[in-house]
């Protein structure tokens, strides 16, 4: 490899940057069309400053098509185009401060005489988009493509709750809003987790599985994934007169479109840092994922003095700052078996701390993973908290190497039940088919048991391998069959405790059909999906034996969830686990369709339903009335419960002054 500054001579410049710009077409192409990056952004931004500085030492060597004039990915066939009415831009942006600071120079030059106020806000990792209002009502919504035309990805835009259709109030005539799609840090944990489980590839950070949630065919997917909205710029607009950056932040709440808590105002270099510094104090917190801090010029008829550079604003930029990264010894690779029987390797490490928690393990995907990484047992690795969350292997320390290392296999077997192994076509896992085998059937039933799903108190991990190893348990409804004598006899089982256990498992009897629906693990089958067939079926028996045509047209189910949940239910083997419940009392009917039952917290209530919430108040309201509970539009002394969602005004505030219990949608979920 030539480094730049050994390219002396233009011919050496020149092969250098055919050679970038190969790479880096590469990389853009990985990362903006298949949303599955194999370098760090550091590494890419390396690459990418190098070929700036040999275009900048060189520029009669600039083409038209390097990766320097153009601005992201191509846009996607599959969706229909959208031409942006203002371009989408890009950003400078750096890791060193100094940089900054010339950045900040720049700008005070080239306004002489007048102070440069800018203002300084989080930069978002997730997917740029552009929605267009028209008279408040939501036409489109657009990934930036190529800058100039993106993709329509209305459909699934619109399936992320906190987006709005309409906006709030007065709004203008014409609004292109920018802003960024964002996958929550827990959520992005839990769904590469589920996919892992059943052998679908993970995401590599949070951006990307936004980025890949949001370009799904099929809006049913993108609807169940955890998808947040933070909006930080405008395109065309008309009936509205902004002067300045500042006043966009109030003007977006007033609409109802979610924007920054956190931003500072700066009129210095020492300022602009602070406020740098500040941010990177409290961006842990927030829900999603922060790699910069994005520092603006406000005024904006300042920004169009300053003007633009090929592909980005004078007027911006952004500081990233470094992701945490620390080196320790990569002891072992052992295997984990899945809820699917999904074979996933996992790096055993001498324990580490990084951002904050101590790491001892790190999930290592699939062997193609650990192939690409070229990761040997007894290697120095770098490891890095992808989403600031899963501790990951980012790389490999090759030059520490002293020929000890060794290369890892996956096993020609499954470690745990010996069964053989096979690579389903299209998909990068191993996967164990025996059914039966021990460790799968542990893992379904910690599912079963899980807190999401049937949850049973006290039948975690450590119980489930005993009960399972026992053969006590050989399928979930095993569970329902367990007596106080068998319980007795396990490792930390004191009478007290076999109660407690068999009380939690009776109870569960009772769960909603939602959580049973989710808790036998039908592939696809998220949370939402199985409260929106629970929500569209009477029992269990018309959801059996409903065609996948039936299924695809209910919301939050689509195609691929629907033929998923048709196969389920073909197998044999999951009709007699469901026939097995159904014989120990497991309520298999939904509660949409029963008669209000007495118990219900909601019965003989009556509720005021406030605020901005996750669904259409119609769909709470419904919920409240199937359970004998009464609805009303004022907050009055007769008023029991104010369900009070995001933005609650003047019902809320009544409520409080009443003393009229208040609950979230958390809190109503479980009283429902
Ligand atoms: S302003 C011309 N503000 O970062 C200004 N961008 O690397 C264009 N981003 O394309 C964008 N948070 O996708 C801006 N607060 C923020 C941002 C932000 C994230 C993204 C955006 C942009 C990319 C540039």
């Amino acid at each position: 490899m030539v480094s730049w500054l050994m390219a002396e001579t233009l011919a050496s410049a020149a092969q250098r940057l055919a050679e970038l710009r190969g790479e880096i077409a590469e990389h853009n192409r990985r990362y903006y069309e298949d949303d599955a990056p194999v370098i760090a952004d550091r590494d890419y931004d390396r690459l990418y400053r190098e070929l700036l500085h040999l275009e900048m030492r060189f520029p009669q060597l600039v083409t038209a098509d390097s990766p320097s004039q153009r601005v992201g990915g191509q846009p996607l066939k599959a969706f229909t185009q959208v031409t942006h009415r203002a371009p989408m831009l890009s950003l400078d942006n750096t890791y060193s401060e100094e940089e900054v600071g010339a950045f900040y120079r720049r700008i005070e030059k080239l306004s002489p005489n007048e102070d440069v106020p800018v203002v300084v806000e989080p930069k978002v990792d997730g997917v740029a988009v552009s929605l267009l209002y028209e008279n408040g009502r939501l036409r489109y919504a657009a990934t930036r493509g190529d800058g100039t035309t993106g993709e329509d990805v209305t459909q699934n835009v619109r399936t992320i709750s906190s987006i709005p259709r309409q906006l709030k109030g007065a709004a203008p005539e014409l609004f292109e809003v920018r802003g960024e799609v964002y996958m929550t840090k827990d959520g992005f944990a839990k769904l590469n987790a589920e996919r892992s489980e059943v052998g679908l590839s993970v995401f590599a950070n949070p951006r990307n599985s936004a980025a890949g949630s949001l370009k799904q065919l099929d809006p049913a997917i993108t609807a169940q994934r955890p998808l947040g909205v933070l909006f930080y710029g405008t395109g065309a607009v008309e009936g509205i007169e902004l002067t300045h950056h500042s006043q966009l932040f109030a003007l977006l709440k007033k609409l109802g479109l979610p924007c920054a808590e956190r931003w500072w105002e700066a009129q210095s270099l020492e300022e602009i840092l602070s406020a740098i510094h500040q941010l990177d104090k409290v961006r842990h917190d927030f829900p999603y994922e922060t790699d910069g801090a994005v520092v603006k010029v406000d005024s904006f008829a300042q920004r169009a003095s300053l003007g633009m550079t090929a592909k980005s604003p004078r007027w911006a930029m952004a500081f990233k700052y470094e992701a945490e990264r620390v080196e320790t010894e990569l002891l072992d690779i052992v295997i984990q078996v899945g809820r699917t029987g999904v074979l996933t390797p996992v790096a055993v490490l001498d324990p580490v701390t990084v951002s904050g928690s101590r790491v001892a393990r790190a999930t290592l995907h699939n062997e193609e993973e650990i192939q690409r990484k070229d990761i040997r047992i007894g290697d120095t690795v770098v490891i890095e908290k992808a989403g600031e969350v899963i501790p990951a292997v980012v790389s490999v320390r090759t030059d520490l190497r002293d020929g000890s290392e060794k290369n890892f296999r996956m096993p020609a077997q499954c470690p745990v039940c010996r069964s053989k192994l096979v690579k389903e076509e299209g998909q990068v896992a191993v996967r164990c088919v025996n059914a039966q085998c021990p460790a799968q059937l542990k893992r379904r039933i910690e599912h079963f048991a899980s807190r999401g799903a049937m949850d049973i108190e006290g039948l975690g991990e450590a119980m489930v391998e005993q009960l399972v190893s026992r053969e006590l348990v050989r399928a979930v409804s095993d569970i329902y069959r367990l007596t106080s004598a068998q319980l007795d006899e396990l490792k930390r089982m004191g009478e007290k405790s076999v109660a407690n256990l068999l009380e939690a498992i009776e109870r569960s009897k009772q769960q909603p059909l939602w959580r049973l629906l989710f808790g036998i693990g039908i592939l696809h089958v998220g949370v939402s999906a199985a409260r929106a067939l629970a929500d569209h079926f009477a029992n269990l028996d018309e959801l059996m034996a409903a065609s996948p045509e039936e299924l695809q047209r209910i919301p939050d189910v689509g195609e691929v969830v629907g033929a998923s949940i048709a196969q389920f239910f073909r197998e044999p083997g999951n009709r007699e686990m469901i026939e097995k419940l159904r014989a120990t009392g497991s309520r298999l009917t939904s509660e949409r369709k029963t008669a209000p039952t007495s118990d219900s917290k909601i019965t003989g209530t009556t509720w005021v339903i406030t605020g901005t919430l996750s669904k259409p108040r119609d769909e709470f309201a419904e919920r409240i009335i199937q359970q004998g509970g009464k609805v009303s539009g004022t907050v009055s002394k007769k008023t029991s419960f104010v369900l009070a969602g995001e933005e609650a005004g003047s019902k809320l505030e009544k409520a409080k002054k009443l003393g009229i219990a208040i609950v979230d949608e958390a809190a109503f979920r479980k009283m429902s």
